[in-house]
């Protein structure tokens, strides 16, 4: 067996034994359905400046150009299907008793493939939240027609997603700390481990005990608190290392 092949075999066995998995998800695992990744080659924030689309600021300032670019987003993905990294996760949570999908996508993409145990810790794309009374709802209009307006106060409604400078829903983080605390293996797929604190969570499952495994195009910040780092796309490493189950699409 050659090096690669060892890896693999010994990232699979992991896996199969564990009893308690939480998956940690980035832009990378849905790059091959088409969704631009943010610091690749072709990421987005290398052609658009994330201070004037995505933050609090920039929405007060000029909330018609933030809402176009979300509305640009919003098609893009309403174009894209999930593939076979996310249908692969959906087969792992149903293999699992106790499994947590931690993602920072807000595609929407690991629910359309069926995941159901899922944190989008940064929001979701398909949400809008008034910028006032702060109720949310789901809204899947491309494009929507106009500003969108709240329902109960008229205040202008923001996309529900967390921006720069924000911080996180603290009951969520503190669901996540709790998960990774409890699993033994914690998986980190297709993210630069660049944004906090999502950054923190491979040490933090390492120092609770877990077998820390990584797949990512290339190393990461990650990869020192890696056990295991297999290289490559998750959309084909992801099939290798999950086997399927009956009932799960295979992409
Ligand atoms: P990044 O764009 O920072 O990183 C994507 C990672 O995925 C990189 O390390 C790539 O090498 C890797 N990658 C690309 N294609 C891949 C593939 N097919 N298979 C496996 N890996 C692949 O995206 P995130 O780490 O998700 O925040 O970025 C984190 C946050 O920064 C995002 O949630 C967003 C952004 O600003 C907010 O919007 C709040």
């Amino acid at each position: 067996m050659g090096i690669e092949e060892r890896l693999f075999h010994k990232a699979k066995t992991v896996l199969d034994q564990a009893d308690n998995v939480v998956v940690l998800t980035g832009a990378g695992i849905s790059a091959e359905s088409g969704v631009p990744t943010f610091r690749g080659e072709d990421g987005l924030w290398r052609s658009y400046k994330a201070e004037e689309l995505a933050t609090p600021e920039a929405f007060r300032r000029n909330p018609e150009l933030v809402w176009e670019w979300y509305n640009w987003r919003r098609r893009l993905i309403s174009e894209t299907e999930p593939n076979a990294g996310h249908l692969s996760l959906v087969a792992l949570e149903r293999s699992k008793r106790h499994f947590a999908l931690v993602t920072q996508n807000v595609d929407g993409l690991h629910r359309k493939a069926g995941s159901l145990r899922v944190f989008e810790i940064h929001g979701n794309i398909w949400t809008v939240r008034c910028s006032r009374c702060d109720i949310e709802m789901e809204n899947n209009d491309v494009p929507l027609s106009g500003l969108p307006l709240c329902p109960a106060c008229n205040a202008l409604q923001r996309p529900g997603v967390v921006w720069f400078g924000e911080t996180l829903p603290p009951y969520l983080i503190s669901a996540v700390f709790k998960a990774l605390e409890c699993c033994d293996v914690f998986m980190t797929v297709g993210t630069s481990g660049m944004v906090y604190p999502a950054a923190s969570f491979a040490a933090e499952a390492r120092r609770s005990g877990a077998f820390v495994l990584e797949v990512n195009l290339e190393p990461t910040p990650n990869s020192r608190h890696a056990d295991l780092s297999l290289f490559g796309k998750a959309g084909e490493i992801l099939p290798k290392l999950i086997p399927n189950i009956s009932g799960v699409p295979t992409g």
